[in-house]
């Protein structure tokens, strides 16, 4: 899938894969291409570029020996981020007990801890991306028990979960940059990420994980880690942080930014 902001754009990177296949004399099956306007009304289907046009255009990948289900005709996004790779791995490693996956998308996330015995609970304002999250257990064998699956808005419900006595210990906030809440309500990562780590902050159980992670790029690890030290400071958790490498196959400022506090 190669997403462009314009036809230059998209003609460099097609004459880069070309260059890149030729070298590693792979010759990928289907190419698709996808326009990314600066507003979501305006979002277009993937256009096949080149490849049989008569295959499904639902397929199943692979990360890490685990299945993912891809929709190349949705215009948002065909259904696993690749910058989150690394992160999965690391939340792989943690072997969480109870994770909430916020803005969970396809839930990636959830898949991930579900595999090695967590109970999740995913949350996002499309249903739709729910019913694929659920689908993506489902490709993976895990069994719907202990899994939950709610549509709505996460900076509304984190205090709810709070006010019932949840906790958590392992907590993704991979929010997007703009989006629309529940009754229209604006959510902008610059103005309102310091809310959802405070609220985060009051269901993270003891040794809790939390993942903060963005696509703004105005905001950069550094500056999400002092954004994290603030929040922590008011809440009087103690709290570390680990940053994660760029990915290999990602150019430098590409890519989400992320870093994990870790709260005592
Ligand atoms: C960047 S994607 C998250 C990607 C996901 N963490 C992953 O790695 O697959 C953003 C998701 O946030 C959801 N979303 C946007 N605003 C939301 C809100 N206020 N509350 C809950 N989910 C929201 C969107 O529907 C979308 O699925």
């Amino acid at each position: 899938m190669i997403s462009h902001k314009n036809d230059g754009v998209l003609n460099e990177l097609v004459a880069g894969l070309e260059a890149w296949s030729t070298l590693a004399q792979w010759t990928p099956v289907r190419i698709f291409t996808r326009f990314l306007p600066l507003k979501n009304h305006e979002r277009v289907s993937p256009i096949l570029r080149s490849g049989d046009a008569t295959l499904p255009i639902t397929t199943v990948v692979t990360e890490a020996g685990i299945r993912y289900g891809l929709d190349f005709g949705t215009g948002y996004s065909h259904g696993l981020f690749l910058d989150q790779r690394a992160n999965r791995a690391k939340l792989h490693a943690l072997r969480p007990k109870r994770l909430l996956n916020t803005f969970a998308y396809t839930c990636s996330f959830s898949v991930v801890a579900g595999l090695t015995g967590a109970e999740t609970l995913s949350v996002d304002l499309s249903r739709k991306s729910l019913d694929r999250g659920k689908q993506n257990l489902a490709l993976n064998g895990i069994a719907t028990a202990g899994h939950r699956f709610i549509n709505d808005d996460a900076l509304e419900l984190l205090p709810r979960l709070g006010h019932r006595g949840e906790h958590f210990d392992a907590i993704v906030l991979d929010p997007p940059t703009f989006s629309r809440g529940n009754n229209g309500r604006l959510w902008q990562v610059e103005q309102h990420f310091e809310d959802l780590m405070l609220a985060a902050l009051e269901i993270a159980a003891p040794k809790c994980a939390i993942l903060l992670s963005t696509n703004c790029s105005k905001i950069d690890p550094a500056s999400l880690e002092r954004q994290a030290r603030a929040c922590a400071k008011i809440k009087r958790r103690t709290t570390e942080y680990t940053r994660m490498a760029g990915a290999v196959d990602f150019p430098q400022g590409h890519g989400a930014s992320t870093t994990w506090m870790m709260v005592r």
